[in-house]
């Protein structure tokens, strides 16, 4: 599970900050990108210099140089998202304390803030700090925000006392987080085939026909299909967005018949296929070997229909396999995309509704309405279109999956 996973490691001040030197070796022979940021005290213990060499990344712990005039700073949103995973080990109560109460002041915490990925927490502290009630409401209000914590072990502390509040060992720390992410991993084993983004359809050498859609839908669901534990096949035309995930593999494709070719043959050890391109209808039906030249006349470009990819897979989907078209509908919408459902033979269908403030081509954000074969709708607020791709898949998680 960790090959190509982006890991951030947040270490804090404690004693416990010398094993993250091992940790950081594990992660790094276990395949991970790793990226370390220190809370301040965390210098005290561990020294940057050999967490950069073992993570092979500079390590961070400031907003800014302060002996720094360029104006340079660590941009703790762009590390936060970056991360497909964070593990604050050590965690000290201190820093336990500001995350519950959403302190920022230091970039560690800023990171944190600004995170949405899985949060582990491997606490390390004296007995009494670990038993201490304001430690046990803090973890438990951590936990309410959805982070997990790697209990701490009982034996000898740093303070000569012996009790519960050493820091979980590597290995331990490692076998938790897989063992966690695998249950947390509803589509592992899994394969998926996504498609994304317009097709350009070529007039001549320099020109086509395309269409707005930047791939970002299709490309959100990628990403979330892969956190899921998913091994995902992105078939992705000609847009702007990009997976930042590497195990996602991409194929990248142009016109409607690239796109056409690549999902017929990935579909076929596929166990879902969710077809969010904007894939053009029409093509145009001879393509100019040469630059069309200005004739002062009027240009007529006869277009013929391209392939229906989706009709083509519903048409040869097996049993155990799970299809999910899109649809994007400007009027009579639900009753259109139920007839689309029906005659694609997809199992799940998402409707867009493009007059929807927020929704739709080029924006982050989206509204859709999902619709089975029974024909029972389920709407999805506007929100973003990350949280709509893990709503889709979740829904297909609980309904669609045997
Ligand atoms: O028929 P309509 O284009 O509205 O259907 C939309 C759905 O069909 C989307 O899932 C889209 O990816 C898919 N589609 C396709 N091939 C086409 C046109 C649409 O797979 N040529």
């Amino acid at each position: 599970m960790w090959r190509g996973k982006k890991v951030l490691l947040g270490v804090t001040g404690s004693i416990a900050a010398y094993k993250t030197t091992f940790l950081t070796r594990l992660l790094i022979k276990a395949g991970a990108e790793v990226k370390v940021v220190l809370s301040p005290a965390a210098r005290d213990f561990v020294t940057p210099l050999t967490l950069a060499t073992l993570s092979k990344n500079p390590v961070l712990w400031e907003y800014f140089d302060s002996e720094d005039d360029s104006g340079t700073w660590n941009n703790h949103v762009e590390l936060a998202l970056w991360a497909d995973l964070i593990i604050i080990a050590p965690a000290t109560s201190n820093t336990l304390g500001k995350m519950v109460s959403g302190t920022c002041d230091n970039l560690l915490l800023g990171v944190y803030m600004s995170a949405k990925c899985p949060i582990y927490f491997a606490p390390a502290m004296d007995l009494d700090m670990y038993r201490h009630p304001a430690t046990r409401e803090n973890i438990q209000k951590l936990q309410s925000f959805g982070h997990h914590f790697i209990p701490a072990g009982k034996g000898e502390l740093a303070s000569g006392l012996e009790g519960e509040g050493r820091m979980a060992e590597p290995e331990e720390i490692i076998a938790f987080v897989e063992e966690d992410m695998n249950i947390r991993s509803p589509l592992k084993g899994k394969k998926i085939l996504i498609n994304a983004g317009p097709t350009h359809e070529a007039i001549d050498p320099v020109r086509f026909i395309g269409n707005h859609s930047s791939g970002k839908m299709g490309v959100a669901l990628a990403e979330q299909a892969s956190a899921l534990g998913a091994q995902v096949f992105l078939v992705l035309g000609p847009g702007s967005a990009r997976p930042g995930d590497s195990t996602i593999e991409v194929h990248d494709v142009v016109s409607a018949d690239e796109m056409n070719e690549a999902c017929q043959e990935i579909f076929t050890n596929m166990d879902i296929a969710i077809l969010s391109a904007a894939v053009a209808d029409y093509k145009p039906a001879k393509k100019a070997d040469q630059k069309i030249k200005k004739s002062g006349d009027n240009l007529e470009i006869l277009l013929v229909e391209n392939p229906d990819i989706l009709r083509g897979l519903g048409e040869r989907k097996s049993d155990g396999q799970v299809l999910v078209g899109f649809a994007l509908e400007t009027q009579n919408a639900v009753p259109n995309a139920i007839q689309k459902l029906h005659k694609k033979n997809c199992d799940l269908i998402v409707l867009n509704t493009p007059s929807e403030k927020g929704s739709g081509f080029g924006y982050d954000t989206n509204e859709v309405i999902l619709i089975g074969r029974d024909e029972k709708t389920h709407t999805l607020e506007l929100k973003s279109k990350s949280e709509i791709a893990k709503e889709i898949l979740d829904h297909i998680c609980n309904h669609l999956l045997a």
